[in-house]
């Protein structure tokens, strides 16, 4: 098969050159738009990323030059259309499972690096300021950990911090009871675990329920001085409503790999633009907020499985075997 892999990265190049063998590989820095359908000509699928837009009226154009398969190069589906590519016959698949624990590890980095004040601490050490004022943290170990969605990610997330010896809540629509007694964990309404916990993970997929569920009035029902970290999916929040929440000290710290409008400003080198963005100029003002610009999948175990599944998804379409991976409408 011809595949046009948008959106692709000097650090996944190799992996998924590696991995497809018998397949040519079209490879198109850009992000997939309605403007660059036309670089995916006479191939038979595509390859997209997190970053690229795959809106109904970018499917239909992908449709039209016979273009049959949408693998995702990532876990997350929601920048893909899917009852539009049901519509249009496309077959979508994605890599459900490629490294839980990178992104549940990098969550943790982010709450450490935080808690532990180490921007601060390096940035004096640059200076040869060897003291220590203002970079007490506290003990994790006995602090209530809330977990937002315990699927593979809130899994792992919540075997690291059952590690570090904190009492474990969960909030999820669909409880994994199974965990309830093995970690230690209790699952709660949402309303509970924001009254109850001294840090919270978010680990939820973005969908209509999720957008925005952590807005004023849910950060107004948190313990003052609560650590957010979000490794899930910018929208998630309300970055506007977190900044008010940041400043009135109701959040102590927020950790974000993720951010509502990274779309077009993420994985790109803007070091020669003005970024107009004034929520994201505003978050990097403050002092309590560690970005990180979507990475937390980002090992070498990860790559390499996404790589590997992506092209096996491939193969299972072109071969006419049920792919394991597939997406269909009901999945959201
Ligand atoms: P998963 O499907 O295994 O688990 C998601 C869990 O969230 C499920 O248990 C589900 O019941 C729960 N959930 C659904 N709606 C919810 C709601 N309204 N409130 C609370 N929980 C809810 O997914 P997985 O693999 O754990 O990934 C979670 C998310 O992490 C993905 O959807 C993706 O957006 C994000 N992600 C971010 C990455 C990054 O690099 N920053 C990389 C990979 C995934």
């Amino acid at each position: 098969m011809r595949i046009a892999v948008y959106s692709t990265h000097q650090f996944d190049k190799p992996y998924l050159t590696t991995a497809a063998v018998k397949h040519e590989l079209i490879f198109i820095d850009q992000e997939l738009t309605e403007s660059n359908v036309h670089l995916a000509e006479s191939c038979d699928a595509v390859a997209l990323f997190t970053s690229d837009h795959a809106l109904a009226e970018v499917l239909e154009k992908l449709s039209k030059l016979n273009i049959k398969y949408i693998v995702l190069r990532s876990a997350g589906f929601d920048h893909v259309d899917l009852q539009k590519a049901k519509e249009l016959g496309l077959k979508v698949a994605n890599v459900p499972a490629y490294s839980p624990y990178a992104v549940a590890e990098h969550a943790v980095a982010l709450l450490m690096a935080l808690n532990r004040k180490l921007r601060s601490a390096h940035d004096l050490m640059k200076k040869q300021d060897f003291r220590l004022d203002g970079l007490t943290g506290f003990d994790v170990h006995g602090k209530t950990v809330g977990i937002i969605g315990l699927g593979k990610i809130g899994e792992a997330f919540a075997r690291i911090m059952n590690g570090f010896g904190c009492k474990l809540l969960c909030f999820d629509p669909h409880p994994n009871y199974a965990l309830e007694k093995e970690l230690n964990i209790k699952f709660v309404l949402l309303s509970e675990l924001c009254v109850e916990a001294d840090i919270i993970s978010i680990h939820c997929p973005l969908n209509k329920e999720t957008k925005h569920l952590f807005n004023r009035n849910l950060f107004d029902q948190m313990k003052k001085g609560v650590y957010l970290i979000n490794t899930a999916r910018g929208p998630i929040i309300n970055t506007t409503d977190l900044i008010i929440a940041l400043n009135n000290g109701i959040v102590g710290a927020a950790g974000l790999d993720v951010y509502e409008f990274e779309k077009g400003l993420f994985f790109k080198d803007h070091r020669h633009d003005q970024i107009k963005d004034t929520i994201f100029n505003e978050l990097m003002t403050l002092p309590n907020v560690l970005i990180t610009g979507h990475q937390a999948f980002l090992t070498t175990t990860a790559l390499q499985n996404i790589a590997d599944t992506t092209i096996n998804n491939l193969n299972c379409f072109e071969e006419g075997v049920e792919c394991p991976n597939q997406l269909y409408v009901t999945d959201h």
